[in-house]
């Protein structure tokens, strides 16, 4: 099974979600500011994560949604962090959607910065999927 690993993050909350999903799965947790966070291969899960910033997703979050096709990711699972509102899971879900990527009801928040029990959590609920 081929797993990606993507998140943008400003002050790190995020990255902290980000990479304990990746290391239970496996696989590094590459910033999409990155070379080779671009996807050219069929994957077959593609968590994705970012943080609500001003109401909305950073301009390097919501550019690199309008890369991803729908031929190279099978299905796409959602993880975010923010202060207060879930806004950036439906936006980060809708940028997946748009461009015809199956979504994963089901999603991982956390508030601000994750806890080690919160890390815990997102390692389980990553494992659900692979
Ligand atoms: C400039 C800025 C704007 C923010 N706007 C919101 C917001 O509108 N709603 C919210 O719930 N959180 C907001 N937050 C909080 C962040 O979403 C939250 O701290 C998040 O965990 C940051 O993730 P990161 O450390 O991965 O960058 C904002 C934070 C910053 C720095």
């Amino acid at each position: 099974m081929n797993i990606a690993v993507r998140y943008y993050s400003r002050s790190g909350n995020t990255k902290e979600v980000a990479q304990a999903i990746a290391k239970a799965v496996g696989v590094d947790a590459i910033s999409v500011e990155k070379a080779d966070a671009q996807i050219n291969e069929p994957v077959d899960v593609l968590f994705i994560g970012g943080a609500l910033y001003a109401y909305g997703l950073d301009k390097n979050m919501k550019e690199y949604l309008k890369t991803l096709k729908k031929d190279n990711v099978k299905k796409a699972v959602v993880f975010s962090t923010s202060w207060l509102s879930k806004h950036s899971v439906e936006l980060i879900k809708k940028g997946l959607s748009d461009n015809g990527i199956t979504v994963e009801t089901e999603y991982f928040y956390v508030k601000n910065e994750p806890s080690e029990a919160q890390k815990r959590d997102a390692a389980v609920f990553a494992k659900k999927f692979v």
